[in-house]
């Protein structure tokens, strides 16, 4: 079947299995940011953002997103220019094996993009469903508040030695996941 969409801003025209997951179609699509974990809608690995709501892929038909916009990490921002969201979680150390960070740094952004001063409560519940089995979570929610200083400054990171590491360890990460042939 034909399906339209947009994705990261990109008018997409692909033929899709009618019972294809949407995690499946973007991933066989080059949007390899966007991970299989559990498939049963209970990691958060396959978040996207449907016309600017967190969902997980995994549970969703590529077929029900005719003439949706779709936003993928690879959308947020690049190795030159990564979004503040993507720096904070560098900076914070809230990245190890990275699986989960796609998927974290998208939930942030549907968090702030409604709420931009959230609490440590509305910070968990709103990343409740995305599962990380490194960092104990307590780097993830530095990383939450560090977003929300940059994105006040107008997405400029406040420190700048700071930016320089995170900006180091994005492009080290993303070699790594070139060679590995993955994205994440
Ligand atoms: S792969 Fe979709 S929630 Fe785990
Ligand atoms: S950093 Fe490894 S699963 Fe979260």
């Amino acid at each position: 079947m034909k399906l339209e969409l947009t994705v990261n801003g990109k008018p997409c025209h692909w033929d899709i299995e009618p019972g294809a997951l949407l995690l499946d179609v973007l991933r066989e699509h080059g949007y390899t940011s966007v991970k299989r974990g559990c498939g049963e809608g209970v990691c958060g690995a396959c978040t996207v953002l449907v016309d600017g709501k967190r969902q997980n892929s995994c549970l969703l038909l590529a077929g029900q997103m005719q003439g949706r916009t779709i936003t993928t990490v690879e959308g947020l921002g690049t190795i030159d220019h990564p979004h503040p969201i993507q720096k904070a979680f560098v900076a914070a150390g809230a990245v190890q094996c990275g699986f989960c960070t796609p998927g974290m740094v998208l939930a942030t952004k549907a968090l702030l993009d409604e709420t931009p001063e959230p609490t440590d409560e509305e910070i968990r519940r709103a990343l409740d469903g995305n599962l990380c089995r490194c960092t104990g979570y307590v780097k993830i929610l530095d990383a939450v508040h560090i977003s929300v200083d940059a994105l006040k400054t107008g997405g400029q990171h406040p420190d700048q030695a700071g930016r320089h590491k995170a900006h180091q360890a994005i492009e080290e990460a993303m070699d790594q996941a070139t060679k590995a042939g993955d994205t994440p």
